[in-house]
């Protein structure tokens, strides 16, 4: 049993004001908050954004703000238990569904910040990171990492629209969040996504393997997929059929802060995820889904998000009985573990 603590209206007012002045609080009437009793109480609520009822508001934000008004044409994922405010779907990740439209340039900067995009929905559009022209196709994974240079653009004839992830929150939390605009980047003619696509090989010219801390940007999704496909082919005993985007140098997770996964249900699957302590987010990029995240449950159809907190009992089911369902993970596991407050409760 937790003991009771002294309330702060339990000392006197003449007290409190003293300790105010000197810029003094009594630990103890705010102890259980922030230490509460066998698990976090998280401000992260589990919410859920249909596709389907923002992307008219975002297309009327085309409509509205140029963008040279906007630089990013963002409707923010915001998850109230945060204050909408403050742009957080947990205390780590922000979540924002950019526009572009045909013709439009988002011009170049760099921050802080890392960033990846997953693309919703349109082709012809790019983004050029540190000089290399990435293509974007629905459910392309592109990274933007901490400090490399990025700006998109469209020569496509239909709107464009990507889901942005970033580890903004806690970034602008350690007081180390800003950003540099630039000017257009020269194109570099290699491309990452060309040499690493193939498992198992990498490149070593003269012997020597490339010490760039981001050697591959874009994550095809068609190569996703086939290797979800292949895992489940291979192992049909398997019940987690779930691949990592890692390094492909390093073999570690794509960037230092928040991890990134595809999994793939199979036909009428109900699968339980481990009680974890990061909090995650969901996007479906094929099918639909249940997501039941301790006792409140949403259906999500292709190209919703939902976001569950730490510490919570997550359980997906694909609603297709013939056809499999294929979603985007995003989690804060890496902050964990290299913080060491990472857990699996099972
Ligand atoms: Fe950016």
């Amino acid at each position: 049993m937790t003991q009771e603590l002294g309330r702060l209206e339990d000392l006197p007012a003449d007290y409190r004001a003293a300790l105010t002045r000197q810029n003094l609080v009594p630990l103890w009437p705010n102890l259980r908050a922030v230490l509460p009793p066998g698990k976090p109480q998280p401000n992260t609520k589990a919410t859920y954004w249909s596709y389907e009822a923002l992307r008219p508001l975002l297309l009327k934000a085309g409509e509205l703000t140029p963008i040279e008004k906007a630089e990013r044409r963002v409707l923010v994922l915001a998850n109230p238990g945060h204050g909408l405010e403050n742009m957080q779907a947990s205390a780590a990740m922000y979540l924002g569904m950019q526009l572009l439209l045909p013709g439009e340039r988002a011009p170049a900067h760099r921050h802080t910040p890392n960033a990846v995009r997953v693309i919703v929905e349109g082709e012809g559009a790019y983004t050029t990171v540190d000089g290399e022209k990435c293509p974007m196709s629905r459910g392309d994974l592109i990274l933007t990492p901490t400090g490399q240079w990025h700006d998109h653009g469209h020569d496509g004839d239909k709107p464009v629209v990507w889901l942005d992830i970033l580890d903004l929150p806690l970034v602008y939390y350690i007081e180390a969040s800003y950003h540099i605009d630039g000017s257009r980047q020269t194109v570099k003619p290699d491309r990452g996504d060309k040499v690493y696509g193939h498992g198992g090989v990498v490149p070593s010219v003269d012997f020597d393997r490339t010490d760039r801390p981001y050697p591959m940007l874009r994550y095809p999704w068609v190569d996703a997929r086939a290797a979800l496909v292949a895992l489940a082919e291979n192992r049909p005993d398997l019940e987690r059929v779930q691949v990592t985007y890692v390094n492909p140098e390093t073999g570690r997770d794509a960037q230092n802060i928040l991890a990134y996964y595809a999994q793939m249900l199979r036909p009428g699957q109900t699968l339980k995820l481990p009680v974890r302590s990061p909090a995650m987010v969901f996007h479906v990029i094929e099918g639909a889904i249940d997501v039941a995240i301790e006792n409140q449950e949403f259906t999500l159809a292709e190209a919703d998000t939902c976001c569950a907190p730490g510490y919570a009992a997550v359980t997906l089911r694909n609603r297709s009985a013939s056809t499999s369902a294929f979603l985007f993970i995003a989690d804060e596991t890496p902050l964990h573990k290299k913080l060491g407050v990472f857990e699996n409760r099972g």
